[in-house]
């Protein structure tokens, strides 16, 4: 199994048919539960949309699934900003996991509170206070990426990136709304790493974050597992 592997496809639907299957056959090969970190943005939501298909969905056993997500907007859940509304909205509704299987980045109080009860969140469920070698925290990390090359809510040039420690991270001043973020260690705790990218805005930072320059965070992703590119040919440009 190749440490790294990129998948190319001729436009997002064949993209998110592909990477909906790979995802089902993931969650019914495994035994028990099966920790599935979303990302936000819009990249994501056609393959949300396409697993709460009832023929797709049908196929998935949601009562072992847990969701988590790679950051949020710290806004309310039914601000139009929110991911978590995103991924409720597109599947999280119409599928039938337990409410208790759910779990959504808090965004009440201050971020640094909200942060700090996320990372609480992520370490009753992992069982640990410390992320091991060869027992990952995620199953599955899906991430998108930034024109920039920012990943989860990490941003070039900022010290979020450089944490070692923390499993999350607070980070306000940079966009609109401040951010509750997973932090490299956390977003590395993974068995596999998805990245989901599409259209040519994207190639840039694809083609910088496969090279792994450093200067742009989502190059500095190193799961535990193996690291996968989902991209439509424009996303992917010449580098196929
Ligand atoms: C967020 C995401 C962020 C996103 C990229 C790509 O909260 O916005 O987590 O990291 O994945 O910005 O966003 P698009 O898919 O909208 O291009």
């Amino acid at each position: 199994m190749k440490k790294e592997q990129v998948c190319i496809f001729e436009n997002t639907d064949s993209l998110v048919v592909h990477l909906a299957d790979w995802l089902t056959a993931r969650i019914a090969a495994c035994e028990g539960r099966f920790a599935l970190a979303l990302s936000g943005g819009s990249t994501p939501q056609p393959l949300y949309a396409l697993l709460a298909d009832p023929e797709r969905a049908r196929r998935i056993d949601w009562s072992r699934v847990h969701l988590f997500w790679g950051d949020e907007r710290f806004v309310p859940y039914d601000d139009p900003r929110s991911n978590y509304l995103m991924a409720r909205q597109a599947m999280i509704d119409h599928v039938p996991i337990p409410p208790a299987n759910v779990h959504p980045v808090p965004t009440d109080g201050t971020p640094e509170s909200a942060a700090a009860r996320y990372a609480d969140l992520l370490r009753e469920y992992y069982g640990s206070a410390r992320l091991e070698e060869g027992r990952p925290l995620f199953d599955v990390n899906l991430l998108g990426i930034g024109d920039d090359g920012h990943t989860a809510s990490l941003f070039p040039g900022t010290p979020h990136v450089e944490e070692t420690r923390d499993w999350t991270v607070a980070v306000a001043g940079i966009k609109p709304e401040a951010r509750i973020s997973l932090t490299l260690p956390a977003l590395d705790s993974a068995a596999v790493v998805v990245f989901l990218a599409a259209g040519d805005k994207k190639r840039s930072a694809v083609s910088r974050a496969r090279a792994h320059d450093p200067d742009v965070p989502s190059g500095r992703v190193r799961p535990q597992g193996q690291l996968l590119w989902y991209l439509d040919r424009d996303a992917a440009g010449g580098d196929a």
